[in-house]
């Protein structure tokens, strides 16, 4: 019998830390896990089976080529939130529009989720980690109505429970309800997600920093000196930094997590507002960053002040390292 602490197992141990009732964040956990599981087979045999790999031939709304595996995460997310009853409405990175669950058990849902199915499109057909990554959120409409937009645009601060799954070399959950921060990883001979990073803490500075450079000339002047800084022998730590970008956020901000580091996409010429999105990549990390220990801003302002304007919203984000992020803060006008 296996002696670890599987997810089921810790909520209920736990349950006294949760915002959420014990009882709707074990059926939440359930759905997330269930389609987690799913996606993680499918990115498994990616290979092997067919309509997996591959550009699904449409755009979505952000203008963005989809992944015939950014809708297969997409669909299994949403039809776990919508069986499991907690959820009544989503919106995800890959509608133009959110979704109110209108069957009648969902109307009584007390949450709304919001989600980047796949993060990491480009790193699909290469066998390279991407994750999901999710937030959930007490509704401002009524129990029993249709979800609403104003349910979807809540400020990151009022996140009651935010996560991201890592389709890496082993499948992980990571999540908090804001009372720290925890990994479990999926065992592949139980198919139970079990605790394995207890009470993750992101060291407070590293020696890695993760921007696309293919982006320095496009970006503000005091960030190209920030970017000198890290490469110099002036910074913090006395010798250059390491660069690492996977180009998967989720797999960047994992590593720095443990790691300590720091995770740059600025605003560009060719994304001026930024390209990474509000609600469904910059909130949930950002809350988990926070209760690590760690900053996530838009090199200005907080991320989880933000009140966001409109669904698909992207942000400038700097996210990390407490000291780093700080210090390249410095260096912004
Ligand atoms: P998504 O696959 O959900 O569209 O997100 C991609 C994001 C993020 O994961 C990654 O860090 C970044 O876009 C990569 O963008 P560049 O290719 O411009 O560096
Ligand atoms: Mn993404
Ligand atoms: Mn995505």
């Amino acid at each position: 019998m296996s002696k670890h602490i599987t997810l089921n197992d810790f909520i209920l141990h736990h349950q006294q830390d949760f915002a959420i009732k014990p009882s709707d964040l074990v059926q939440l956990f359930s759905d997330i896990t269930q389609a987690a599981k799913t996606v993680s087979i499918d990115i498994r045999r990616a290979g092997l089976v067919d309509n997996i790999l591959g550009a699904q031939g449409e755009t979505n709304i952000q203008g963005e080529e989809q992944q015939k595996l950014d809708v297969v995460a997409d669909v299994a997310f949403i039809q776990a939130f919508k069986s499991g009853n907690q959820i009544c409405g989503i919106a995800s990175e890959e509608n133009e529009d959110f979704l109110s669950f209108d069957h009648p058990t969902s109307l009584q849902g007390k949450y709304i989720a919001l989600f980047d199915p796949l993060d990491g499109s480009s790193n699909i057909d290469v066998n390279v980690s991407i994750g999901t990554i999710f937030s959930i959120y007490e509704r401002k409409s009524p129990v029993g109505t249709p979800a609403t937009l104003e349910d979807m645009l809540q400020p990151g601060k009022d996140q009651l429970c935010a996560g991201y799954v890592l389709y890496g070399s082993s499948t992980m959950l990571v999540f908090t309800t804001g009372q720290g921060v925890n990994g479990f990883t999926l065992d592949p001979v139980s198919d139970e997600f079990c605790l394995s990073h207890p009470n993750m803490q992101m060291p407070v500075i590293g020696r890695l920093y993760a921007m696309n450079e293919g982006n320095i000339n496009e970006c503000e002047v005091g960030l190209t000196k920030y970017i000198k800084y890290c490469q110099s022998r002036e910074n913090q730590t006395g010798k250059p930094y390491s660069g690492r970008y996977i180009g998967s956020l989720v797999a960047d901000f994992h590593r720095n997590l443990i790691k300590g580091g720091i995770y740059i996409y600025p605003d560009v010429l060719t994304a001026p507002e930024g390209k990474l999105r509000l609600l469904y990549e910059c909130n949930p990390l950002a809350f988990i960053a926070e209760q690590a220990g760690g900053l996530a801003t838009t090199g200005r302002e907080r991320i989880l002040d933000l009140i966001p304007q409109k669904l698909h919203q992207r942000v400038p984000y700097y996210v990390g390292s407490k000291d780093m992020v700080e210090k390249a803060m410095s260096f912004l006008s």
